[in-house]
Parts: C-alpha cells; structure tokens; sequence
C-alpha cells in the first residue's frame, strides 16, 4: 500500500485553484476522443464527484459553420466541474467557439495543444502548436480575451527528442494568461509509446506559478503518489488507465483524501458498470451508442476466467439486448463459481 508523505499531504489538502475556480479533488479525468462523453464523465463522477472532467476534443472551426452544438460538446447542467476542450490553430475561431462553450455549461475552455494524429496536426493544431509557440500565445491571449472563464492548456514535452521546448513553452502559455498546464510526458514522435517523462513535469512546475498537471502513466494510486512525488506537481490527470475502468479517478481522489485505499471492484462489479454503461449510450445515442459501446464493453472484460471469449462476443454485438444478456450471463457464472481466476 502507497504511503502519502506528510509533505505531500500537506500540499494536496487546499483546493486546486484555476484562476477563479476550486475544486476540491487534485484527480482530474482526461478528455478522450471517443470515449469522454456525458456518458462516460457521469459513471466516473459516481466515484469522483468532486474531479475535474473534460468533453472530447471539439473542433472549433467546425463549430463556427453549425446550427447546433454537436453532441460531443454536450454537457450536463448538473455536471461540476467541467471543461471543455478545444482544438484548432486559429485564435479567432477559437475565441468564438470558446464562448460558445461558456454558454453550455464549461467552467474552463481546455486548448489541445497535445494530440499527435496527422488528421490534426497537420492543420496546424494539436501539437504541432508546440513547433508555432507565437500562434500557441495568440491562442491563449484571444481565448482569455474572449471568455469570463479560465483558459488551460493541455500539453506534451515537444516535437521529437531533439525538440523538447516545453521550458520556453509553458513559460509562454502562462505569461499569455493560461491559469492551468496539463502536461503529458511524452514527445509528439512517442505517441503514448516509451515511459512518460514525469521529469520534464517537475522542471516545468519550478518555473510556473499556475497549477501544473501530471499526465501519462497514472495508472494506479501508487503510480499517482509516486508521479507526485517526484514531480511536485498540483495534481494528476488518468487517461488510459479509465478506459474500462472508470473507477481510478475515485480511487486515487479517496486515497488523496483520507490515506485509505478504496477497495478495487470486483469483477462482477465491473461487469455491472459495463451494462449501466451500455444501457446509458443506448439511451443517450441509440445505434450509434450501440457501436461505440462495443469497444468498452471490450475494456471492461478483463481479468476473470472467460473474459477473453466474452470480449470476443461483445466486440460484435448489435443490439443492447444481446449485449445485456451476454454481460448477466457471465455475472451469473461469476456468482455461482465459488472462486474466480485471474486469466
Ligand atoms: C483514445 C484516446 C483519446 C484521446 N483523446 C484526447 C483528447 O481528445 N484530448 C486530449 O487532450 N488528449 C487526448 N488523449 C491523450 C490523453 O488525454 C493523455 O494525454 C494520454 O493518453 C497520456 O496519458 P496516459 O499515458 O495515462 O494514457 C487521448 C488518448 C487516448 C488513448
């Protein structure tokens, strides 16, 4: 079991302040395209109601040219605290499409400045912002200009391995207005391959006097007490560790609190959030909710004996009954075996 420092608990016991805002968890859910949807952000607020959550990445030149708000931008007037996350290279745009955010509900505008697909930055957004920092600054100052909000951006360490400019970078962002850094650990060229580098985390955070977010690699409350350990960052960002799992946030935000370990699901319970989870995006987004909850469904079939041949079966399924009757049928075995295996 992960041990809080004294020190460490000290720090992390004040709100996380983002400019005018608090929040009362230092565990933030990352935006994920195609995954972070109302849905999702719903099921991880049952175990983390105080986190901070984020919508997909919103395309703000489309914004501008549509009647109504496209449904990844949807946001749940009961949902707090909620950013909305932005991409695009335009200040302009994104300025207009900044404050269309503020009228749905966000309480900070998020700009990506970290996506590595070609779709993305080969447009100029995403992180090749990183190699354009004078178009990144004119991004945060229209922003800022634009909204009543906080303006935060969510960034990588730089380009490739010759180009890590985050120093100058995130310098930059801050003296343009941004009140928060996310920063993911890795190069542009990592993808989400090789370790995450929380030691360009810590350097950033000496020279920032805005909150600095660790993210890459959370995976575990011992991978986050250990990445704020080292890094002495305000607070940590999951991505892929909740994919499956919407759980972690909670879990890492309880031991924060209390130095207690949450106890993990068990494998019927994750069984149960994974049909919660399918009958919600069936209602949410009919059809379409059905596909898209193939590959979570996926993601939560792990780790009890079967779950291959089930993952297998949920990854074609077509219509919420079936995908129902699959899910009870293995909660039913898992109960009656006396005990479970680890596959
Ligand atoms: C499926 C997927 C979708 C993602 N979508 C976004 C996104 O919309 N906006 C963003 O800033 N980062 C996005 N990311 C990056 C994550 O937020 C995060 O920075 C990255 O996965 C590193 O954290 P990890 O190592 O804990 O996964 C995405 C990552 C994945 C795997």
């Amino acid at each position: 079991m992960p041990v809080l420092s004294p020190q460490l608990q000290q720090r992390l016991s004040t709100p996380l302040k983002i400019g005018s805002l608090e929040v009362k968890s230092r565990v933030l859910q990352s935006p994920l395209s195609g995954v972070t949807d109302l849905v999702f952000r719903r099921l991880v607020r049952r175990y983390a109601p105080d986190s901070m959550m984020y919508t997909e990445m919103v395309n703000a030149k489309g914004l501008c040219h549509l009647k109504t708000l496209p449904k990844i931008m949807e946001v749940d007037p009961n949902e707090k605290p909620i950013s909305i996350q932005l991409f695009d290279c335009r200040p302009d745009f994104l300025g207009q499409a900044a404050q269309m955010a503020v009228e749905e509900g966000a309480d900070t505008i998020d700009i990506n400045m970290g996506c590595p697909v070609n779709k993305i930055t080969k447009n100029g957004g995403g992180s090749s912002l990183l190699r354009e920092p004078e178009t990144a600054e004119a991004i945060v100052r229209a922003v800022v200009q634009a909204v009543p909000v906080p303006v935060t951006v969510k960034t990588r360490i730089g380009w490739t391995d010759q180009e890590i400019n985050i120093l100058e970078f995130a310098k930059r962002m801050e003296e343009a207005g941004a009140q928060m850094l996310t920063l993911h650990g890795r190069t542009r060229d990592q993808g989400y391959n090789g370790a995450a580098r929380w030691e360009w985390i810590g350097q950033v955070k000496e020279i920032l006097s805005i909150p600095v977010i660790a993210n890459g690699d959370i995976f575990s409350v011992e991978t986050a007490v250990r990445c704020l350990e080292m890094t002495g960052a305000d607070g940590v960002m999951c991505s892929r560790g909740t994919l499956g799992y919407p759980f972690l946030v909670g879990e890492i935000d309880h031991f924060l609190k209390t130095g207690q370990q949450r106890q993990s699901p068990t494998a019927v319970e994750r069984l149960e959030c994974a049909k919660d989870h399918l009958q919600a995006l069936w209602e949410y987004k009919g059809m379409r909710g059905i596909q898209q909850a193939r590959k979570h469904l996926t993601w939560y079939a792990k780790g009890f004996a079967g779950a291959g041949e089930l993952r297998n079966r949920l990854s074609r399924v077509e219509t919420l009954i079936q995908g129902v009757e699959l899910i009870e049928g293995m909660i039913a075995l898992l109960n009656t075996a006396s005990t479970t295996s680890v596959e």
